[in-house]
């Protein structure tokens, strides 16, 4: 006879199987970077130790410029200064020259004497910890945390702009900037693993550059949207918040692009202060307003008579605009370089290691 007692489906046993266990933050963002990484010039390969020389080099070098316009000068100076001592043995001048273009030349010259410092007192060896870092000259806090993960993968941060905006996002920090700086500082730093702090620290940045973007973030994609507090609330686009910028001054100067033959007169800099002990092509003072042409002109290197060029040259930098009248002139043949001036060949003005707000005066000069 059929038994008429129910058959009472066993309980299923646990199992871990349909359990998901979310893996903390860093290890979301490390799995994403092993996949996902950028090649860059400077970066050693997966499992390979980095060389603490050129984790520093290209540090100084990304401070205020674009990865892209870095590679270029990374490989040159790289291939022609290998090491630390071999950078520290070359003249200032080469080195400013070679920096031609990067901007911002108090890198430079700090650059120079950082591996003066490491090849002459530290015996070629940048030192391993923050606070030796930090001591070095042109290390600041962020390229200090940089180096210190990358080169020696201690658990520091690198919080620059790209990061800044990855931490204010996951956390929906809604205080603008600068003011936030330090909480945001305070959570990057939380989130920084014991193991792989140097790869931690360069998914980040790539986090920054290639995902969590300033405009369109692709948080389809992102390995840690799920954990976004600005996604969540639909904010992510409108993060971090910046307080209002102070308009930058805006200056105007006349340049002289004085010709003597196939030459042209150039000028060496104050040694000290904004593009400091660079060639330059002479100009009159920069300053805010109108230009005042016969003050310009009576600053002028020579006492020729000038033609203004049609158009104008513009220039950014940090702090204000700039912008150019260029009066070209002709100087006789046996005109002497006046004090900190000389003649410079105009086939080879490349080569002379402008800045390029000077670089752009000689591209807008008659060839
Ligand atoms: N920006 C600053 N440092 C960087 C690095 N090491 N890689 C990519 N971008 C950076």
């Amino acid at each position: 006879m059929p038994s008429l007692t129910k058959r009472v489906p066993k309980p299923a046993k646990p199992s871990r199987k349909n359990v998901t266990v979310a893996a903390p933050l860093s290890d979301r963002i490390l799995r994403w970077y092993d996949r996902h990484r950028r090649v860059l010039p400077w970066r050693a390969l997966p499992g390979v130790a980095a060389d603490p020389y050129k984790v520093w080099l290209s540090e100084i070098m990304l401070q205020q410029t674009t990865v892209a316009a870095v590679g270029p000068y990374f490989r040159a100076f790289t291939e022609r200064w290998p090491t630390v001592g071999a950078l520290a043995a070359t003249p200032l001048d080469d080195l400013l020259a070679a920096w031609a273009g990067l901007g911002y030349y108090a890198r430079a010259r700090n650059l120079h004497a950082c591996a003066r410092h490491v090849a002459g007192e530290l015996g070629g060896v940048f030192p391993n910890t923050l606070g030796g870092l930090r001591a070095l000259p042109g290390v600041g806090p962020y390229t200090a945390g940089a180096i210190a993960a990358i080169a020696f993968d201690l658990p520091a941060a690198a919080v620059d702009g790209n990061v800044e905006r990855v931490v204010s996002r996951l956390y929906a920090i809604t205080a603008p900037l600068p003011a936030s700086k330090p909480e945001i500082k305070r959570l990057a730093e939380a989130m920084v693993p014991q193991k792989r702090a140097g790869d931690f620290a360069q998914a980040m940045m790539d986090l920054g550059a290639t995902i969590c973007t300033p405009r369109g973030p692709a948080c389809a994609i992102c390995p840690v949207s799920v954990d976004c507090a600005a996604r969540a609330q639909g904010i992510q686009g409108e993060l971090p918040k910046k307080a209002a910028k102070k308009a930058r001054p805006f200056k105007r100067a006349a340049a002289f692009w004085i010709v003597k033959g196939d030459e042209v007169l150039l000028r060496r800099r104050a040694p000290k202060g904004l593009l400091g002990g660079m060639l330059e092509v002479p100009s009159s003072s920069w300053a805010e307003g109108e230009i005042d042409k016969a003050a310009a002109k009576a600053e002028a290197p020579l006492d020729l008579k000038w033609f203004a060029l049609p158009g104008v040259v513009r220039h950014g930098f940090t702090h204000f605009e700039l912008e150019f009248t260029v009066l070209a002139g002709h100087a006789p043949k046996n005109a002497k370089p006046p004090k900190d001036c000389l003649w410079w060949p105009r086939a080879k003005i490349n080569e002379a290691g402008l800045p390029t707000v000077f670089a752009k005066i000689a591209k807008h000069a008659p060839g």
